[in-house]
């Protein structure tokens, strides 16, 4: 992306969707005084511009090039936010570096439990872990769950009409495999403690602490 067409698309950060609408989750999980912070699949790194005022610097981190140029781009202005072109689990993460550790609608493109696993092997003791994703239906008592989503994102999609217009990070997608069942079943095991919590807008999120 040329910085021409970065000025241009400055105006990225003010959208909504249905990965957006849930990073205040994300941001009131950030623990007081943080120092380093990692957002994994950060996409076009807004979540990364949004962290950054509440920690001392912020990686983002996705496998995508395209993605990455784009949200160097995008936070060119940023002085504390870097970005690394990597898979998660081809790189080689610092082991308990992190304050914070996140990642948004992208570890269902992941072996899950190496990706967990990583991510929370990269938080330092009295950090803190939120991953928030998709999953799949599996059964009548899901799919009344989902379809109850329904009003809830009509709602929404009003209320921020203007912001959800706009295209987002045009970031790769994948189709979840894992049903929120085994979703959750798998979190609570790699992160005894943590809370799951299915949400209204299709999303669901894994809040941990790491023990001192
Ligand atoms: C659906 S997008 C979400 C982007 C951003 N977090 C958001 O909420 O808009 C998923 C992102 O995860 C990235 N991704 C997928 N697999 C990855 C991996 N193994 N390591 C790092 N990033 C990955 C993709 O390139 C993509 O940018």
């Amino acid at each position: 992306m040329t910085k021409d067409q970065a000025a241009d698309d400055r105006t990225s950060d003010d959208y909504w969707n249905h990965n957006t609408h849930y990073h205040g989750v994300v941001l009131r999980n950030v623990p007081r005084g943080c120092g380093a912070a990692l957002d994994v699949g950060c996409g076009d790194g807004l979540l990364v511009r949004r962290l950054a005022p509440r920690a001392v610097h912020v990686t983002g981190l996705d496998r995508s090039a395209e993605m990455i140029a784009k949200a160097r781009a995008l936070s060119e202005g940023v002085g504390n936010a870097d970005f690394v072109e990597a898979g998660l689990l081809e790189y080689d993460l610092p082991v308990e570096h992190y304050d914070f550790v996140c990642s948004v609608a992208a570890i269902h493109h992941m072996d899950f439990t190496k990706a967990m696993t990583a991510m929370r092997d990269a938080v330092r003791p009295g950090g803190g872990l939120v991953v928030m994703s998709l999953a799949t239906n599996a059964g009548r008592r899901d799919l009344a769950i989902s379809a109850a989503g329904l009003p809830a994102h009509y709602y929404h999609h009003l209320r921020n009409r203007r912001r959800a217009t706009h295209p987002g990070p045009g970031a790769p997608i994948v189709v979840p495999e894992m049903t929120w069942g085994e979703v959750r079943e798998e979190s609570l095991r790699l992160l005894p403690g943590a809370t799951f919590r299915r949400h209204a807008l299709w999303r669901y999120s894994v809040v941990w602490h790491k023990p001192r």
